[in-house]
């Protein structure tokens, strides 16, 4: 066994996963007050769980900003948003994968002038096979978890002058995969065979990690920030993968996923609800606050992650 393993597995607990497994079969806590003239931005709306959430908090009377890669769709989502509910909605066009797209983003928001209410961290996606961005970064460790710190980091100043916001985090029950915690000295999937779920696991557990970190400044602005687990939904996720991983989709989890509408009425809650107003560095399945893995709870490796990632971001010019 090694050292991580003999870390951890005295740790784990069977009542977990069970409690877990019975949040799967609950239905969401829903907010039924509008949200009228709050300021909303989420990235990754063009499809699947960004696409509900923004129409629900369109429905609700906020104004959108959505981040997207695709202009296309983009736009057709954006006039579809704002003609369905006369919602203000505007979108920003990036590749939340690149270092230089998400630094645009993170000033573009800095500079607005209002508070940013809710800001939902949602893009994402699931890659059967490496993929690498010009740069030399595992995409799904750029878009998981690097975008959203970079993003949050650069909106400090914002934070700090407004002394309003809630930031939620989509992650996803597949964190446990990495269940024995990240290897630092190789956090590209450079070194070791990639497995789809296991790099998928390891940038959600990243993104948990860096969580407990940026809320311990965000409490000091009135900030929240949370995770959740958006339920297994039927989505476009995995829509670039082969052929068998399609009919695996269509034919296996298609079938036992919920839908997306369900993760959007569960991210208005937790953006919205005075119940949570004041929750933070939690966990949520849906709506239903659960307790993290042990590797997901430990703070001395959310601080050598956060320390790994700075000298990481450094050699791309990125400052943490
Ligand atoms: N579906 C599930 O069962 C499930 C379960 C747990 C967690 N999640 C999480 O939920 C979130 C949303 O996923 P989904 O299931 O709704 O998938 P989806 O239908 O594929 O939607 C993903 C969204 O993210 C955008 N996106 C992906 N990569 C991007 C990038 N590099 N730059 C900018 N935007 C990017 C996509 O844009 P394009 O339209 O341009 O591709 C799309 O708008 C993800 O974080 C995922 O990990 C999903």
């Amino acid at each position: 066994m090694n050292s991580a393993r003999r870390k951890y597995w005295a740790q784990y607990k069977w009542s977990n996963v069970f409690a877990m497994i019975r949040n799967m079969k609950r239905h969401p806590r829903r907010n039924t007050e509008p949200f009228r003239g709050k300021l909303v931005v989420i990235t990754g709306a063009t499809a699947g769980i960004g696409y509900y959430t923004a129409r629900k908090y369109a429905s609700m009377g906020s104004d959108i900003i959505m981040i997207n890669r695709n202009p296309e769709k983009s736009e057709r989502v954006r006039r579809e948003i704002a003609e369905d509910f006369g919602a203000l909605v505007e979108c920003v066009i990036a590749d939340l994968a690149l270092m230089a797209d998400i630094q645009r983003v993170g000033q573009y928001l800095l500079s607005l002038e209002r508070p940013i209410d809710v800001l939902i961290h949602n893009a994402g996606a699931y890659f059967e096979s490496r993929k690498e961005t010009p740069e030399g970064l595992e995409v799904g460790f750029a878009v998981h978890y690097l975008c959203p710190l970079i993003i949050t980091r650069m909106l400090m100043p914002k934070y700090r002058r407004d002394r309003t916001g809630r930031i939620v985090l989509v992650n996803s029950e597949a964190y446990r995969f990495a269940a024995w915690g990240l290897d630092l000295e190789d956090l590209q999937w450079k070194k070791r065979r990639y497995s789809g779920i296991k790099a998928y696991g390891a940038a959600k557990l990243a993104q948990v990690l860096s969580m407990h970190i940026l809320s311990r400044e965000l409490a000091a602005y009135d900030v929240t920030i949370n995770a959740m687990h958006p339920g297994m939904v039927r989505t476009e996720s995995g829509k670039d993968n082969g052929r068998l991983y399609q009919w695996f989709k269509r034919h296996v989890v298609d079938r036992y996923s919920g839908s997306p509408e369900d993760s959007a009425e569960a991210l208005y809650y937790l953006g919205t609800s005075p119940e949570v107003a004041d929750t933070t560095d939690r966990y949520f399945h849906m709506t239903v606050e659960e307790k993290l893995t042990p590797p997901a709870n430990d703070m001395e490796a959310a601080e050598a992650l956060w320390k790994r990632t700075g000298e990481l971001l450094n050699q791309k010019g990125v400052e943490l």
